[in-house]
């Protein structure tokens, strides 16, 4: 009997295949990082066969390496960057334009008009839980058919397909243009904009204005359930998959948070805390967004309100890469030990405009409080702490919208080694902050979704039992230098608008 339950992860900047034991330890990770194609400021796009081939390399890499085969392997889940969108030919598979990431802003004049329609950025909330931003998918596949020649044509006589990541490669691992299943489901469908939260359809009004040919779009199935089997390429051929599971609500699901009122923040490229609310969608006063958080197989829908913040380890990774500034992500903490607090100093990365609880796509990046006092330590605390302030944005706005104060954080994602920026992030929020010991919730979470809906969990209470708590920050910091620094950090945002017409 099989053994193990494996994810795919088709993250912002890789592409990672883990395969799990029934105890959620990771056996095997094989992970690759995929082109950043950045054509113009603003747009940010990759390349959706690159991201393929990456897909079945790492696949066989993570077999390979615990010396697994198909047969060991009772189940493929499938998580992914949201909103990214792709469109591609249904009878060739060949994209007809690189994939549209969810930080790409291009879309920005796209969702003004919408809004002119009437009810401006809220027109579309009260039935898709969103603002209307360049963010979301609807608008990047209205992009796409206006900008590509001969593509809504093509659109409108039934021959190319739309897909977020996890349908792209959905679609391709279950046989490409030689029979295709094309499938997402209602976490990821949640963030196109076109999917009205109460039914788990499609919105024909909403599709019509936003412009995109219902018969493009794919199936919207639950999270949990057999989609398919593997085809016979590749290292996993005749697998099933089932489950799908957006990257954050995976790591919803991964971190145990089965319970209203529970909530986690993934630190990310970017970060996203999502609080559990039930059955019951909360529709939020305070700039945050409602989705779907789960759906296993014919159970009721699970709702989440989430705080969704574009930029922050994908910050760390700028001072890199494009400052050069430190040699590796870690090097950032050591910088910010070297100093005592941000002399001042403060950086608000606002690369693709500001999301929750702002939604400014006017705003951009600005480093505020410079001083010649200033040093390489104090703008590397700027940088993480940049982290936890936008945090403390959005969980304030959760409070206000639940009416029930967080009373702690489960933490994960790859920022969460940094104890300098766990500490602050304690500090900050004045509630204990809490890793698990297994921190790759988010592929965790669809190897949930795909084991339960073949029996190799039984129940949720087999993921409750599976997570264990690895270390626990608690605040330790005086009222008045938090709400100090807090201060600072709000002013030094106001700084950011206005800056694109
Ligand atoms: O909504 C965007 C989010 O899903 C991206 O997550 O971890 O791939 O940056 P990540």
């Amino acid at each position: 009997m099989a053994q193990y339950v494996a994810a795919i992860d088709q993250g912002t900047t890789s592409t990672r295949c883990m395969i799990f034991s029934h105890s959620g330890e990771v056996v095997a990770v094989d992970q690759k990082e995929h082109k950043q194609i950045f054509p113009r400021a603003g747009w940010v796009e990759h390349d959706p066969e690159e991201v393929w081939t990456n897909t079945r390399e790492v696949t066989a890499g993570a077999l390979a390496k615990a010396d697994l085969h198909a047969p060991d392997i009772a189940a493929v889940g499938i998580t992914n960057q949201r909103e990214t969108s792709v469109v591609w030919e249904k009878s060739t598979g060949k994209p007809v334009y690189n994939a549209i990431v969810w930080q790409d802003t291009r879309t920005d004049k796209i969702c003004q008009d919408l809004g002119a329609l009437g009810g401006g950025q809220e027109r579309y909330r009260s039935k898709v839980g969103l603002p209307l931003a360049t963010y979301f998918s609807g608008p990047k596949i209205r992009w796409i058919l206006d900008n590509v020649e001969g593509a809504r044509a093509r659109a409108e006589a039934g021959e190319l397909l739309f897909g977020n990541m996890d349908t792209w490669v959905l679609w391709n691992m279950t046989g490409g243009p030689d029979g295709g299943v094309h499938v997402t489901d209602p976490t990821n469908a949640s963030r196109t904009l076109l999917m009205d939260l109460s039914t788990l359809d499609w919105d024909p009004e909403i599709c019509a204005e936003v412009g995109v040919p219902m018969s493009m779009l794919p199936e919207i199935r639950s999270s949990s359930e057999e989609y398919g089997k593997v085809r016979e390429r590749g290292a996993l051929a005749g697998v099933t998959i089932s489950g799908i599971l957006g990257d954050q609500q995976a790591a919803t699901f991964g971190q145990a948070c089965l319970t209203p009122g529970e909530a986690k923040n993934t630190y990310g490229t970017g970060n996203f805390v999502l609080l559990n609310t039930g059955t019951e969608k909360v529709m939020s006063d305070n700039g945050l967004l409602t989705t779907v958080c789960y759906k296993i197989g014919s159970n009721d829908t699970v709702y989440a309100l989430e705080g969704a913040i574009a930029v922050t380890g994908s910050l760390v990774q700028w001072v890199r890469d494009n400052l050069g500034m430190i040699a590796t992500a870690a090097d950032i903490e050591t910088d910010a030990k070297s100093v005592e607090d941000n002399g001042g100093c403060y950086f608000v990365p606002a690369f693709s405009g500001l999301f929750a609880p702002y939604w400014r796509s006017d705003a951009r990046g600005a480093i505020v409080g410079l001083t010649r006092f200033v040093n390489r330590g104090h703008l590397a605390r700027a940088v993480l702490e940049a982290t936890a302030y936008q945090t403390r944005e959005v969980i304030e706005a959760m409070n206000a919208d639940s009416g029930v104060p967080l009373k702690s954080l489960k933490v994960d994602g790859g920022m969460v080694v940094n104890e300098t920026l766990m500490q602050f992030q304690a500090d900050l929020l004045d509630v204990p902050v809490i890793r698990p010991v297994v921190n790759e919730t988010t592929a965790l979470g669809a190897a949930y979704a795909a084991g339960l809906a073949v029996g190799f969990w039984a129940s949720e209470d087999d993921i409750r039992n599976n997570w264990a708590q690895d270390k626990q920050w608690n605040p330790a910091m005086d009222e008045a230098t938090r709400e100090k620094l807090y201060a600072g950090w709000k002013k030094a945002v106001t700084r950011t608008f206005d800056w694109v017409e």
